[in-house]
């Protein structure tokens, strides 16, 4: 008798270690060799609270749009270009036609943007909340009009699987124009494409 409560036990703990893992919603990143490895990043993009600010951006998207716009025309066409002007980087992705190797939904894509992935540079220059606005932007104005395999649908089960960090991270990142445009050992990965 006691020899089957046992076995009893071990299927029954089996079967809990299986349902726990089947209810893990919690996200897995991305597994790409990215330029920055974690220990590089300030220590605020531990704790960042990534549902949240995307939750915001999903109720101001015209703000959003308009602020990711301008960071676009400011940090990002030079090397990206737009459908109608080639941007200088020929290897850049284009948004309008390639299909993502980091990954497509704005976690993704936050991560390709905050540690730099083959020759795009890490975007040190951006906070978290920028850095989101410009994915929403890339995402609403090439992506979703001319490459839909692209477009990652964001619904409420994916905002769940967020982490939710109590930071929104810095304000504003003081910007010197040197550092800004200097991408340092960055910028020897642009060259090797
Ligand atoms: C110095 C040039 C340069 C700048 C500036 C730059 N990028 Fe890139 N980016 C690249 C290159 C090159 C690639 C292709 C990387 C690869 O596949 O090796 C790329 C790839 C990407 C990708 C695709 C990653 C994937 O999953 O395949 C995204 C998204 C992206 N960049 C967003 C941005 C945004 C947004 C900005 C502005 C905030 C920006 N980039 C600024 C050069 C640049």
């Amino acid at each position: 008798m006691a020899m089957k409560n046992k076995k009893h036990l071990i299927i029954l703990s089996y079967l809990i270690i299986i349902v726990a893992a089947c209810n893990n919603n919690s996200y897995t990143p991305p597994n790409v060799a990215f330029t920055m490895d974690e220990s590089m990043l300030p220590a605020y993009e531990k704790d960042i609270d990534h549902k949240g600010i995307l939750n915001t951006i999903q109720r101001n998207q015209e703000e959003a749009f308009m602020d990711g716009k301008k960071i676009y025309n400011s940090n990002c066409i030079n090397c990206h270009g737009t459908p109608k002007q080639e941007g200088s980087l020929p290897t850049a992705f284009k948004y309008w036609k390639d299909s993502f190797k980091v990954g497509k939904d704005p976690y993704a894509i936050y991560q390709t943007l905050t540690r730099g992935y083959g020759g795009m540079p890490p975007q040190t220059a951006l906070t978290p909340t920028e850095k989101y606005n410009v994915i929403h932007y890339i995402r609403e104005e090439f992506i979703l009009k001319q490459n839909k395999a692209a477009y990652f649908n964001i619904d409420s089960n994916y905002l769940a699987s967020l982490p939710v960090g109590k930071s929104k991270g810095p304000s504003s990142i003081k910007k010197e124009g040197w550092l800004e445009m200097d991408y340092g050992n960055f910028l020897i990965n642009t060259y090797d494409h």
